[in-house]
């Protein structure tokens, strides 16, 4: 029993012994491999045994993708027998194990296979058999992606499909981007991607899709070649339709305008092609087209009627169309705007008498001014007395009314004195005449006098 279980022992540990050692012999550091077309591929092999205590023999060969098994290389340890196809495509020197393929092409895809038989010399009849398998990928670098729309010409909303295309004429497993104005697109309800994102398809078209499109086409070892960009230009609308104008009161689509005033109405959609805009009256109970354009000029005299208008938007590749209405009411403003344009012309007789009025009432306050203060009398004082004796009570009475004609200066001191009270009192108490402001009067008639402190006060 105990010899039958040591025996058992003994040949499980061997086994593990030799497989242990033998993925010990050969080694590749990577299995799959990505070779650019064109370039060189080295498929490194590392030995882990001493050459001279060996004999080798071993076969490299290559399945393609389609399945087809060639071997490339046979050979020993001084001697190597290349398939002749193959001679100017591959380098093998032996006793090196590792492969090299010059330049690399689409049909060296597939599996390389190397199959290694190992014989030791010091432990006669021991062979080791050894199969790797590594992986080669050949990329193609991407060529630039072409763009291309169906249908190329502009497309209606909601009444059209498009489909965008984007292709490569060279380039392995590329994958492709789209953008639209520089926004990469996904899928959604209306955009529909082939497997490899090459085809969009938008169904239907939106308002929203207009705009600048490109492909982004990128694999491995091509990163973001971009296409050209291309325009789909989607009619739509109009939308959005309302009605402005810069002048007159508005409230809702009420606009109240001055009698007279000429105002100006601007009519304006969202909508591509622009639209063609008509303006319909629509009083007395009739619609009539008064012009045409996307503005309307008005100027009526009419107060207190009310006038119905609207202004229609036509786009003609919609074939849609969209309507406003508003009123427009005559009735005084009153605002300082519209006294301006109203005032401008000529001189209305409330003018004319606010002038006169404001002549008159200057008149008599010159006139009181004159009785109360004898302005000329103060000013010579004030120019002529030492500054110490300017506070001195002034001169209360008109002695004198024959001494009163001649040339008067009125003088106004700013923020000091109110205009209404440009009394000799205060003049009296200036200390200083500079900065004043004067005005010369010239009194040329007698007056008769009059008490007026009391008006003054
Ligand atoms: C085998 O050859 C490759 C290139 O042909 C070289 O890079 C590598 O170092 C060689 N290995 C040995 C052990 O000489
Ligand atoms: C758009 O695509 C839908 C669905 O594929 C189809 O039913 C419709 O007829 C297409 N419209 C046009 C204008 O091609
Ligand atoms: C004005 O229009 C209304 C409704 O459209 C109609 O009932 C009415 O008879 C019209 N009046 C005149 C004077 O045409
Ligand atoms: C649509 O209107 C534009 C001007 O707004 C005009 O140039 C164009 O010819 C019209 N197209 C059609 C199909 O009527």
């Amino acid at each position: 029993m105990e010899a039958t279980g040591g025996t058992a022992l003994c040949v499980c540990s061997f086994l593990f012994i030799l497989t242990e050692v033998s993925s010990e012999f050969i080694h590749i550091p990577s299995l799959v491999h990505h070779g650019t077309e064109g370039k060189p591929l080295l498929l490194p092999v590392e030995i882990h045994f001493q050459l001279d205590e060996v004999e080798i023999q071993g076969t490299w060969s290559h399945t393609t993708t389609s399945g087809t098994r060639t071997t490339l290389v046979t050979f020993t340890k001084n001697a190597t027998i290349t398939d002749m196809m193959y001679r100017n495509h591959i380098l093998f020197r032996e006793p090196n194990v590792s492969l090299l393929i010059r330049k690399l092409n689409q049909d060296d895809e597939g599996d390389y296979h190397l199959n290694l038989n190992i014989q030791f010399h010091n432990n006669k009849g021991l062979v080791v058999k050894e199969e790797k398998t590594v992986r080669v990928i050949v990329d193609v670098p991407v060529s630039i992606p072409v763009i291309e729309k169906y249908p190329s010409y502009a497309v209606v909303e909601d009444k059209a499909n498009v489909t965008w295309t984007c292709s490569v004429e060279r380039g392995t497993r590329v994958v492709f981007q789209w953008l639209r104005d520089n926004v990469p697109l996904g899928p959604g309800d209306r955009y529909h991607f082939s497997h490899d994102n090459s085809t969009l398809f938008i169904n239907p078209v939106r308002k929203e899709d207009k705009g600048t499109y490109r492909c982004i086409a990128s694999n491995p070892i091509s990163k973001g070649r971009q296409s050209r960009n291309m325009e789909l230009n989607v009619y739509y609308g109009p939308y959005n339709l309302e009605v402005n104008s810069g002048q007159g009161l508005r409230t809702g689509e009420v606009f109240t305008i001055n009698p007279g005033e000429l105002v100006f109405f601007e009519c304006q959609a969202d909508s591509n092609p622009p639209n063609s805009y008509v303006w319909i009256s629509k009083s007395r109970n009739t619609t009539q087209i008064i012009t045409e354009g996307p503005r309307l000029e008005v100027r009526s005299y009419r107060l207190a009627q009310a006038e119905e208008y609207m202004c229609r938007a036509f786009n003609n590749a919609t074939q849609k169309q969209d309507e406003a209405e508003f009123t427009l009411v005559v009735a005084s403003l009153g605002t300082g705007k519209e006294k301006h344009t109203q005032e401008g012309g000529s001189v209305t007789p409330l003018a004319a008498i606010t002038v006169c009025s404001l002549f008159i009432i200057s008149c008599m306050l010159l006139f009181f001014l004159k009785r109360t203060c004898h302005p000329k009398r103060v000013l010579m004082n004030i120019y002529n007395r030492p500054l110490a004796e300017q506070k001195r009570p002034h001169r209360s009475g008109h002695e004198d009314a024959s001494e009163d004609f001649g040339i008067y200066e009125f003088v106004s001191i700013p923020g000091k004195m109110e205009s209404a009270q440009a009394s000799c009192r205060s003049l009296a108490r200036f200390e200083s005449v500079q900065d004043m402001h004067t005005t010369i009067y010239d009194v040329i008639r007698h007056v008769p006098e009059t008490p007026s402190h009391s008006l003054l006060k």
